[in-house]
């Protein structure tokens, strides 16, 4: 879509929220000051510094990202792995660097196996996943296996400084977990700083046992994501800095600004300049696919739709949802849904859309496409292109088309009452400028800033186990020591959207609205369960899940550049359990190597 929403203003903030800003500001500047001061100048001038973060200036000498063919996200599929028993699936990921041209523009990468996007995992629930990870990038990394639970192995949920210090340059570490409780769609990526901006991220699919979906033919993973030409830990030095993305930050007006990327991809292949490159799906006529989606961007929300086609949504975030016809649907950042579609149209070429959203620019990005496509065939040779017709008209529009998804109305097909909440939590989201010129994200009244050769799990089974706190400012950890049915009231008081994603445990969304909580009426009959929630700007959200589940659990905005700014913070649930799950020694080896290295 070219509909170009009003773009984002920084200085909106600065009017309608300027009653906010300046109690936090007075807080922040009298009350935590003296605390934040330091420790956020110092660690800006860290990410600011730290060269090793940096690619190779030897690009010449990178090798190039191995080619894809895209019948390699075509999957086996649930019905041919039903009967196999449960079993360990091993992998091996190395990661390096790669010189990559996703959308005909040369670029540094961070990628698994040379691949952009990383393999697909495809496994069945009960299985044992055993990831060998080789890193041979130049900087610490910690894979993600995102919404997995983790129960019993909360220590391989792969969360850099949370429930691991990282694995060095040139170490590896094997991740071995069960896939218990979980089943659906999702997917994996580097969580240290901005990492899987350049290309760690790849498909994780788990058939359930008994998922309640329709039946369909042939299942393929569809992975959208917005795309920058710059490496990423160049575009977070710059965004973090006083001069903002656009230079003009002197004046407090740009600040704050997000990177806006120059365009995006579908499964690793997109189109920027005059780049005429697509992935091409060649299906069979008369068939229903599921179309496994996954945001697996940074920033940007993204809008699919195959043209000519209506689509029906039956699984988000691994919750099976009753079957709900659209014409497209906006991903954001992290979501995933599957969705069927029938080929069943005159035989041709469609153009298959994945739409950068552009609501949350703050900037013209020179050059910027959002319109990404690539082709699906039924019934013709592979040589046939969509009609320039079809490419010109509306995705999905048309006689009887259906609108685009509504997120309010998915209802799981699994009917689920949401259990009494025992104890609640608010939290408030803002961006602020600190006393010291950093523009941040604050959840409450701190801005996370992981602790380099650190991580809050181990630190709680050892010296935190009096709970006394062992951090600064920039750890907001709230503690459950016993099983909990949780809400988390928030307030989101920023003028941007925010993806929000919390680790180990289902979320159940309880209600939302405009402005502030005031203890409206919440939903308990059936509400949507998912692990990545948008928070909308200036309006409230009400989240539950039960804390059962022992371990250091990371909730935050999954826009890689918010993360950065210390969008996050973490629950520590019944930490006595979590003391009794040991993790391997190599990990703790590997804080001290990394403890050595970054202090
Ligand atoms: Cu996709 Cu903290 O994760």
């Amino acid at each position: 879509m070219t509909a170009a929403a009003p773009a984002r203003q920084r200085s909106k903030i600065l009017c309608l929220t300027v009653g906010v800003i300046v109690v936090l500001a007075v807080s922040l500047g009298v009350g935590l000051g003296v605390g934040l001061k330091h420790h956020h100048a110092a660690s800006t001038e860290v990410k600011a510094s730290n060269s090793s973060n940096s690619p190779s200036n030897t690009t010449s000498n990178l090798q190039a990202l191995t080619p894809q063919d895209s019948s390699s996200f075509f999957l086996r599929g649930a019905a041919a792995m039903a009967d196999e028993p449960a079993q360990d699936r091993v992998y091996t990921f190395v990661l390096e660097e790669r010189l990559g041209a996703p959308d005909g523009v040369e670029k540094t990468m961070l990628v698994v196996n040379g691949l952009y996007p990383g393999p697909t995992i495809e496994v069945n629930e009960g299985d044992r996943v055993i990831v060998n990870v080789t890193n041979l990038m130049p900087n610490a990394t910690a894979i993600h296996w995102h919404g997995l639970y983790q129960r019993g192995t909360p220590y391989f949920d792969g969360t850099n400084a949370i429930t691991q210090c990282g694995i060095p340059p040139g170490e590896s570490l094997v991740y071995n977990f069960t896939l218990d409780g979980w089943s659906g769609t999702t997917w994996y990526h580097a969580h240290y700083s901005t990492q899987y901006t350049d290309g760690v991220t790849g498909a994780f699919i788990v058939h359930g046992k008994n998922e309640t979906v329709p039946s369909y033919d042939a299942e393929i993973v569809v992975q959208l994501s917005d795309l920058y030409h710059g490496f990423s830990t160049d575009l977070l030095r710059q965004y973090l800095s006083t001069q903002g993305m656009t230079g003009e930050g002197l004046t407090g007006v740009t600040q704050g600004n997000e990177p806006v990327p120059d365009a995006g991809t579908i499964n690793g292949v997109g189109q920027w300049g005059n780049s005429t490159a697509y992935s091409n799906y060649t299906l069979e006529a008369n068939k229903t696919y599921r179309l496994r989606l996954a945001n697996t961007g940074s920033f940007a929300a993204s809008r699919f739709s195959v043209d000519g086609h209506i689509l029906t949504v039956i699984e988000a975030d691994g919750v099976p949802i009753t079957p709900y016809e659209v014409s497209g649907l906006v991903i954001d950042v992290a979501q995933r849904y599957s969705v069927l579609l029938k080929t069943n149209r005159t035989t041709g070429a469609y153009w298959m859309r994945g739409s950068v959203q552009e609501d949350s620019f703050t900037y013209d990005e020179p050059g910027f496409n959002g319109n990404q496509l690539a082709i699906i065939r039924y019934g013709v040779d592979d040589s046939a292109m969509p009609s320039a017709e079809l490419a010109a008209s509306d995705p999905g529009a048309g006689d009887g088309a259906p609108g685009d998804l509504d997120v309010s109305l998915l209802v799981p097909s699994d009917f689920v009452e949401a259990p009494n909440s025992t104890i609640s939590y608010t939290l408030t989201i803002s961006m602020q400028n600190t006393a010291t010129n950093n523009w941040l994200s604050f959840v409450n009244s701190t801005s996370w800033s992981p602790l380099a050769g650190q991580a809050t799990l181990f630190d709680s089974l050892t010296l935190n186990s009096t709970g006394a706190n062992v951090y600064d400012d920039s750890q907001l950890i709230i503690t459950i020591p016993q099983k909990e049915v949780v809400d988390i009231v928030i307030n989101n008081y920023d003028d941007g959207d925010h993806p929000f994603h919390l680790h180990g445990m289902k979320v159940f969304v309880m209600g939302n609205g405009a402005g502030r909580y005031q203890g409206q009426a919440l939903n308990s009959n059936n509400p949507l369960r998912r692990d990545t929630v948008l928070l909308p700007a200036y309006t409230w959200t009400v989240l539950r899940f039960v804390a059962d589940n022992p371990g250091m659990w990371a909730f935050h905005c999954h826009l890689s550049w918010h993360m950065a700014a210390g969008l996050l913070m973490q629950w520590s649930v019944m930490p006595a359990e979590a003391a009794l799950l040991t993790p391997p020694q190599q990990m703790l080896d590997q804080c001290s190597m990394l403890k050595g290295i970054s202090d």
